[in-house]
This record gives structure tokens, C-alpha cells and sequence, in this order.
């Protein structure tokens, strides 16, 4: 199995290429099955988790081409309308082939998802998403079996709270309805409206992305688009956190400014600083310990939980206590005990973390656990004194496209070594 090692101490210094966002790469790829034409990707990000969804969606009927940083999707017909468990439990966004498949074919059985560890993470929003578009559905064996024989049928659906894959799966699922759907206390999450950009592009009819309502005229059928994913947000402030905790300078090329304005507001009160520049976002630190912050996860645009365990990371050395609270999934901190294996004081209080920065962690061998906590370790490690390893990196691989080649790229000593 593969792991990482980590040497801390250097600075980080040079440039990054901000990777598409997996995020939305995975349900771009599911839009496949609402058109026989092609679909072509553009900054389509390499990773264990779109290979995974790639293999899922050749199963339904896709041709799936890739070459260096593209993908061309074409599913001109389906070839099943099953998504079988071993498809679908490794990872939860597979689980969005489901309106899809129903949109276009009046039927469809998918097994209910699995995912990263990080709480229950039930699905009954995006059933109900469906139930609401005229969809029976039933659940059997693991399976949801959903039916709308008629076709599905534009609906008002109020998220009771927002969720971003419920959001996402509503909106793929109701282009092909008939009629107009709404859907409100939607998530507005960058993602979104790159996911609405795309289907657009494919002949949709779908406006307000971005804010809290959206709407879509349901059109009879979409035909093929080129498509480029918006650049990665998560990625972009995993960087971003790297440089200010380890120290350096290095250009974000690609990020996009707006999109992480919640974190550049934490990272400037904790003194590093982060400026807007054409080619991307800039990012400073001298190196220096950064002055403890709280922070708070909230739905977009508030901080993402997505980089919650990075900001811990960042704090673990940071001068002062900061309080660092996870609103939205209710098991996330799986990186704490980790963290403290490399010396960190981390008090874990319900969904509350109160970490006391100290004047310097200790390399360890550490095991990431989830997709974003694993690169919270590697981030402890670059400032760490001596070598920490990270183990079971296949978390890490779901999302993080050539991580250790953009971090040796600015300095970092890092290298992954098979155990
Ligand atoms: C997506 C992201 C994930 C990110 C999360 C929140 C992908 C592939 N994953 O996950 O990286 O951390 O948004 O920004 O895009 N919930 C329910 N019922 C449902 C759906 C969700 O109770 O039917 C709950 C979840 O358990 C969670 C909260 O709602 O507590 C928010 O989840 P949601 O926004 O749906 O996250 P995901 O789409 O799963």
C-alpha cells in the first residue's frame, strides 16, 4: 500500500496549477446520461474517485475517453439502468446517477451510496427531491428503486435545510421534466452553477445557480457540449493553508478569488496574506507563527467543511487557543487524534475543537482516515521536525490530483513510498 513521507522545515516557493473540481467533475460526468450526443470535459482532474465513476458510467452504457486533460463522455444508449453496490458504495457521488437514469429511461435502481466516514449522510433529501418530480420510489435490498413511467414532472421543492447533493441531483434529474421546477434553500455553492453552466451548454433551461433559488424549465431532450470544470476551491485553499502554515510564497495559478473568500478572511486575521492577481491567487507567509483564529463551518459561501482539518492543521502551530467548530457533518474531526500523535493539544468538545497551538509539531507515522483529513496530515508534516509518514493515502488519491509533484514543485520534501 502506498504512503507518504513528509520532511518538514522547507518554505514553499514557485507556482501551483489549481486541478478541475472533483467535486463538480463527478456530477458533470453523470450528465452523460441525459443526452445520446457527446459530452467533452475540459480541466478534468485525474483522480481515484472519476476513474471509480468512469467505470460506474461504462457499466450504463458510456463510451469514457480520456486524454491528458480532458474527457469526452458519450452514452448513446443505455446499456442498464442498474447501479449495482459495488459501483456505487465506495463512493457517495455515484449515487447522483440516479435522476439521470430516471429522466431518461422512466426507471432506474441504484444502491444506496457509501462514502468518506465523516457522519450518517443519509440520502432522504434526494429522494424526496425525486418523490416530489412524480418518481415512485421503493426501497429494497439496499437498492432504491425509483419509477416514473410518464416521465417526471416539473415541481416547487423547499430543501428543509441545504444540502449541496440533493441540490445537484434535483437539478439533473428536472431538465428533462416536463413543466417548470423551483427549488428553494438550494445550496449555492461555485459547483452548482458550474454544474448549471454545463447544462446550459447542453440546451437546459436553468437560471438562478448560485443563489438560493433556483429555476428550470424542463426542455424535451439535451444534446452534446463542450464543458471546462470550474477550477477546485478545496484544493485551491488546501494550498493556500499549506503556504501559510509552512511559510513561503507561491502563485495558486487558476484559483479563483471569489470562491474562498471565507478562508482568505480567517487566513488574513491569522496573518498571512493572500492577494488577488490575473493569473490566479497569490499566497504569503513568512514563516512565522500564525495568531490563533476561530472559525466556524457553514454551507457556501460561509467555510467549507472541506477544509476544516487543513485550517486545524494551520492552527495546531499557530500562536494562541482557537476554537475551531464543525456545523455541518456531525463526525468530522477524525484527523484530531492524529494530529495529536505529532504533538498538537486538540480538546475534542461535541462539535468543537479547542486546539492550543505549540511552538512545534513532531514528525510521526500517522493514517489518514477521510479525504480531507489526510491532507491535513501532510500539511502538519511539511512543518513538522523530522519525518512523518501518512499511511492508507488512497483517501488522499479520491481528491487530490499529483499532490506530492505540486508540493516538491515549490520546495516541499515529500515523496510517496509503497510500504
Ligand atoms: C458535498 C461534497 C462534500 C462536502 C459537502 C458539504 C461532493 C461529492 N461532496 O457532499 O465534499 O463536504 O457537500 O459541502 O460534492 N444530508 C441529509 N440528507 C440528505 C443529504 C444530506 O441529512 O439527503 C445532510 C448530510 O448528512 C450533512 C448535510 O446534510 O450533514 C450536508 O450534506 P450535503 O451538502 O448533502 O453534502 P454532500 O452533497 O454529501
Amino acid at each position: 500500500m502506498d504512503a507518504i513521507k513528509v520532511r518538514g522545515g522547507n518554505l514553499l516557493r514557485g507556482e501551483v496549477v489549481i486541478s478541475g473540481a472533483k467535486n463538480s467533475a463527478l456530477k458533470l460526468m453523470v450528465a452523460t446520461l441525459l443526452t445520446d450526443e457527446k459530452l467533452t470535459l475540459k480541466r478534468m482532474p485525474d483522480l481515484a474517485d472519476t476513474r471509480f465513476l468512469s467505470g460506474l458510467l461504462t457499466h450504463l452504457g458510456a463510451t469514457v475517453e480520456r486524454d491528458a486533460a480532458s474527457m469526452g463522455l458519450h452514452t448513446e444508449r443505455l446499456a442498464s439502468a442498474e447501479a449495482p453496490y459495488d459501483l456505487v458504495r465506495k463512493m457517495r457521488a455515484s449515487f447522483n446517477v440516479l435522476g439521470p437514469l430516471l429522466a431518461r429511461n422512466g426507471e432506474a435502481r441504484v444502491s444506496l451510496p457509501g462514502g468518506c466516514a465523516i457522519g450518517a449522510r443519509p440520502v432522504d433529501l434526494h429522494l424526496k427531491a425525486l418523490e416530489a418530480l412524480g418518481a415512485t420510489i421503493e426501497l429494497a435490498d439496499g437498492y432504491v428503486e425509483a419509477k416514473a413511467k410518464k416521465g417526471l414532472i416539473g415541481a416547487q421543492i423547499v430543501f428543509p435545510f441545504v444540502s449541496v447533493g440533493a441540490t445537484e441531483h434535483a437539478m439533473l434529474a428536472a431538465v428533462l421534466a416536463k413543466g417548470d421546477t423551483v427549488l428553494e434553500n438550494a445550496a449555492r455553492e461555485p459547483e452548482i452553477q458550474d454544474i448549471a453552466d454545463c447544462l446550459n451548454a447542453m440546451g437546459a433551461r436553468v437560471s438562478g445557480a448560485g443563489s438560493s433559488t433556483i429555476t428550470i424549465q424542463g426542455v424535451d431532450r439535451l444534446h452534446g457540449a463542450e464543458h471546462a470544470v470550474v477550477p477546485d476551491r478545496i484544493e485551491t485553499g488546501t494550498y493556500a493553508l499549506a503556504v501559510a502554515t509552512a511559510g513561503g510564497d507561491v502563485l495558486l495559478r487558476d484559483a479563483v478569488w471569489k470562491h474562498n473568500t471565507a478562508l482568505w478572511d480567517r487566513m488574513s486575521a491569522a496573518g498571512a496574506t493572500l492577494s488577488q492577481e490575473i493569473e490566479g491567487v497569490r499566497v504569503k507567509a513568512s514563516g512565522e507563527r500564525l495568531t490563533a483564529t476561530d472559525m466556524e463551518t457553514r454551507p457556501y459561501p460561509g467555510f467549507p467543511t472541506d477544509e476544516q482539518a487543513q485550517f486545524m492543521a494551520a492552527m495546531c502551530v499557530a500562536d494562541g487557543r482557537s476554537v475551531i467548530r464543525e456545523t455541518i457533518f456531525e463526525n468530522r474531526f477524525m484527523h484530531a487524534p492524529e494530529l495529536m500523535r505529532m504533538g498538537a493539544k486538540i480538546d475534542l468538545r461535541g462539535n468543537e475543537a479547542i486546539v492550543t497551538g505549540v511552538s512545534e509539531l513532531r514528525g510521526a507515522p500517522v493514517m489518514a482516515t477521510d479525504l480531507r483529513a489526510s491532507v491535513s496530515l501532510v500539511i502538519a508534516g511539511l512543518v513538522a521536525a523530522g519525518e512523518t509518514t501518512i499511511g492508507r493515502v488512497y483517501h488522499l488519491d479520491r481528491g487530490f490530483e499529483n499532490l506530492e509533484a505540486k508540493l516538491a514543485g515549490c520546495g516541499a520534501d515529500i515523496e510517496r513510498v509503497k510500504e
